[in-house]
């Protein structure tokens, strides 16, 4: 052996050993490792720990459950020291680590809404330690953190029986549903998960749009509410009857006509009924709504605008374009759950084929076309009602306005409200009729289109006219 030799087997020889002394080192026990470890009664490093993902909008009901779980027994929760260092590291990286001396410390609170005008300070990251079924378990709770790699909240269970890891997980979901703040809530699913670690779901006021103040064409409205509310209020004879409680309906028409406003009423008609709402690109959160639905049932489920999701060859969720995943969802639906898919659109044309590739998920297509002269006169004297136009100049105005909508009618009358209160006057039949020649002028063509009134047969954009001034609006609170 020459010395080239020698030295060369000489730096292995360290290099070896220093992987054997870290080695040694990674499996040294930090602070927080040894209160665990005391608290299992078992080697720490020898107990695996099963992670539960929960999805961003479970997490305030996940927090339920633990804090229940809590009270069952005697039991500590506690924080973890070392800031930032700590959020990388999975349990078994607290409990051993060569790096950083992880030790107990303030327990980590993050604000969530658990509805339109509540919040609970939810654990963001923090240990409980506890007893199970007599067991001593240890359970690490975290918020999503993106920007560390931690896409979803989870919990993270370690207990000595596998057995009892497993009891724990399902009781820990069964109490999420049964504790869930989600019940019985307006939300929209917002996917905002994957940004700031928020809920990833919006709370809404329940809209409180009375049955007058939808104007449709006679026994449409009806029709949509005995199907939607008149099923659930059967429930039990018709599930007695061997009946199913599912329904898909879809409401189609062009823009403007009270397809939205009509989905605001079955919600006001609806308390206690969880609605989950998903517009255009929020529909790809369909599988977690349809899971959502299924939990909390009674529950609706709207897809506005599905147009925007079935026209779009980008749109895919998977191999499948997203459309199709929604029919499915609703397919996969047992029978008897107690959920509407309300559907709506503007170009039902679009989806046609999808609904005729998969037969048997929509059971009710209503159309809410435009109004004839009978409903918009009733649409007229519904937005002119408490202003002071005589009845002759709300009729001349309806009949004027041949192919006009709803939306139409409620700027119209805004429009001469203005124009009078700019003047410092009340309200005239003059300013009605002005009003009327100047939208349906050429010079107004584009507005006119916009809110559907005649030749406006470019559908498809929205201005948000859904935003009433009730204060009741699909919006975020
Ligand atoms: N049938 C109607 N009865 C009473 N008001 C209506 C009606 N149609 C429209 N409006 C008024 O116009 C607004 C906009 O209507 P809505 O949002 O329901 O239209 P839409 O059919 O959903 O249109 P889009 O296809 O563009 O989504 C409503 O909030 C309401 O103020
Ligand atoms: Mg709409």
């Amino acid at each position: 052996m020459d010395s080239d030799q020698n030295s060369f087997i000489e730096t292995f020889r360290t290099f070896l050993e220093d992987v054997i002394q870290s080695s040694h080192r990674d499996s040294r026990l930090t602070p927080m490792g040894e209160l665990v470890e005391q608290h299992l009664g078992a080697d720490a490093t020898a107990v695996p720990a099963v992670t539960e993902t929960i999805l961003g909008h479970r997490l305030v009901d996940a927090d339920l459950a633990m804090a229940e779980l809590r009270t069952r027994s005697e039991s500590r929760l506690v924080g973890i020291s070392h800031g930032q260092m700590r959020m990388g590291e999975d349990l078994p990286g607290l409990l051993t680590n060569s790096h950083v001396s992880f030790a107990p410390g303030p327990v980590d609170y993050v604000s969530i809404a658990t509805g339109p005008d509540t919040e609970r300070q939810v654990v963001a990251s923090g240990l409980h330690l506890f007893e199970f079924r007599g067991q001593p378990v240890a359970v690490l709770q975290r918020e999503a953190r993106p920007q560390f790699g931690q896409e979803h909240a989870r919990l993270e269970i370690m207990a000595t029986d596998p057995a009892i890891t497993a009891a724990l997980i399902r009781e820990v979901r069964q109490l999420m549903v049964h504790l869930s703040v989600l019940r019985g809530q307006v939300l929209s699913l917002t996917g905002s998960e994957f940004g700031n670690g928020a809920a990833g779901a919006a709370f809404l006021a329940r809209p409180t749009v009375a049955a007058g103040d939808v104007v449709l064409a006679d026994g449409v409205l009806d029709q949509v509410v005995r199907h939607v509310v008149g099923i659930g209020a059967q429930r039990e004879r018709l599930v007695a009857a061997g009946q199913h409680l599912k329904r898909g309906v879809l409401l189609y028409g062009p823009p403007g006509t009270g397809k939205t406003l009509t989905v605001r009423h079955l919600l006001a008609r609806t308390p206690g009924t969880t609605a989950v709402l998903l517009t255009g690109p929020g529909i790809r959160f369909i599988t977690e709504a349809a899971e959502l639905a299924r939990a909390m049932q009674p529950a609706i489920v709207v897809l506005e605008d599905v147009d925007l999701v079935a026209g779009d060859r980008e749109m895919h969720f998977g191999p499948q374009p997203l459309l199709f995943s929604v029919l499915d969802a609703l397919d996969g639906l047992d029978g008897d759950a107690d959920v509407t898919f309300l559907l709506t659109t503007n170009r039902v044309e679009l989806l046609e084929r999808a609904l005729a590739e998969r037969p048997g998920r929509v059971d009710l297509a209503v159309e809410i076309d435009l109004p004839d002269a009978d409903t918009r006169r009733r649409l007229f004297a519904l937005y002119s009602n408490g202003l002071p136009f005589s009845s002759g100049a709300v009729v001349a105005a309806a009949d004027r306005a041949t192919g006009v909508t709803g939306s139409f009618a409620k700027e119209l009358v805004r429009r001469a409200v203005l124009t009078a209160a700019e003047a410092s006057r009340d309200v005239t039949d003059d300013d009605l009729a002005d009003a009327l020649e100047q939208l349906l002028s050429a010079r107004e063509a584009l507005t006119r289109s916009l809110l559907g009134g005649p030749g406006g047969d470019e559908p498809g954009i929205d201005f948000g006219q859904g935003d009433d001034d009730d204060g009741i609006t699909f919006e975020p609170r």
